[in-house]
């Protein structure tokens, strides 16, 4: 298939990148390059350096016959949405709905969507499954349902077919190891702390230990950024051949605390991670933890490479290689 994939240089966007090439697939990226990095570009697919806001860019990238459109390019920092929702409803909403409509003027039939479990806010219940109410407590996760209850619409009237994907805690980094950019600026637990292990940060700041949870910690769902790839390939092949649309979280089914997720790191890394506990972060959950049943029963995918252990191994060449380079 010929595929589109805008933000192909970022975090997750790369790595769906390199296993749709894998595949066979053509691949275009449109990136601008806020966030992407060149080298997680893979060199087999063609590159359009853009902007989904931009009328231009998208002309060029639909121009080469697009019939497939993978989604991630988009803010992603929760905290921030809070402070600067402009910059969020810019991209995420008022930058999808462009891309939206020019999926429908160019007549292509599939679009892959990135969301996130921040759609559902704090969980009324565990696991969350996919008919848990949606109460998004933060802005970034108001963008992402606002553009699955868009895609509903646009499938209704001009007859796409989408899949939204809804992310539990995305990371780790490619198992096959061929993407070695790390984040620009992360604010998430675990590059956070592969920053502090090869010692680009002093310490890891804990944000709040008087949870509700055993060590008093939050617990998450993490889940592998190559389980997350393989998700989409088969969520590509789900709605083409299936003719329907798909909406499914994407986890382990099993949560960790911030504690552990230390000790893990601390283990793969073999050494001491410096870190002080200090007062809850607002906003912060205790437990989020997904149902993936759903997805199980209808593409058939599990995760694989989610345990702790190869997602610390796997982020080691990315952090250590950049720590040698300084
Ligand atoms: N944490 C720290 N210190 C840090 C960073 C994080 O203690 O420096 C803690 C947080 O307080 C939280 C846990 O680690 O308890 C995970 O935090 P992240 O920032 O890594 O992830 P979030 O759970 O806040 O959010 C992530 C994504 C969202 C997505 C959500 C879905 O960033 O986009 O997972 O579960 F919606």
């Amino acid at each position: 298939m010929k595929v589109l994939v805008t933000g192909g240089a970022g975090y997750i966007g790369s790595h769906i990148v390199h296993d749709l090439c894998d595949q066979a697939h053509e691949v275009i990226i449109l990136d601008n390059f806020s966030l992407g990095r060149r080298e997680n570009v893979d060199p087999r697919a063609q590159l359009i350096e853009g902007d989904v806001r931009n009328m231009e860019d998208l002309n060029k990238a639909f121009g080469m016959r697009v019939e497939v459109v993978f989604h991630f390019a988009a803010w992603k920092a929760a905290g921030e949405s809070m402070t600067n929702p402009m910059k969020f409803a810019n991209n995420n909403i008022c930058g999808t709905l462009s891309l939206l409509n020019a999926v429908v003027e160019h007549n292509v039939n599939y679009f892959i969507f990135s969301s996130s479990a921040a759609v559902y806010g704090s969980p009324q219940y565990l696991p969350i499954d996919e008919k848990h109410p949606k109460n998004p407590e933060n802005y970034y996760g108001y963008t992402k349902l606002a553009i699955e209850e868009n895609l509903e619409w646009y499938s209704k009237l001009k007859n796409i077919r989408y899949a939204a994907l809804r992310y539990f805690n995305a990371t780790g980094y490619d198992v096959k190891g061929r993407i070695l950019g790390m984040e620009n600026n992360p604010t998430n637990l675990c590059p956070v702390v592969m920053e502090t292990a090869c010692g680009m940060r002093e310490k890891l700041l804990i944000f709040g230990n008087d949870y509700n949870t055993p060590d008093g910690t939050c617990i998450r769902d993490y889940i592998h950024v190559s389980d997350l790839s393989e998700a989409h390939l088969l969520a590509m092949d789900y709605i083409i051949e299936e003719n329907k649309n798909l909406i499914v979280n994407l986890g382990t089914g099993s949560g960790n605390s911030v504690l552990e997720m230390v000790e893990a790191a601390q283990e793969a890394v073999e050494k001491k991670i410096n870190h002080q506990i200090i007062g809850r972060r607002p906003g912060d959950p205790e437990n989020l933890i997904a149902s993936s049943e759903l997805a199980f029963n209808l593409i058939n995918w599990k995760a694989k490479h989610s345990d702790l252990k190869t997602i610390f191994k796997s982020m080691i060449p990315v952090y250590f290689k950049n720590m040698n380079k300084r």
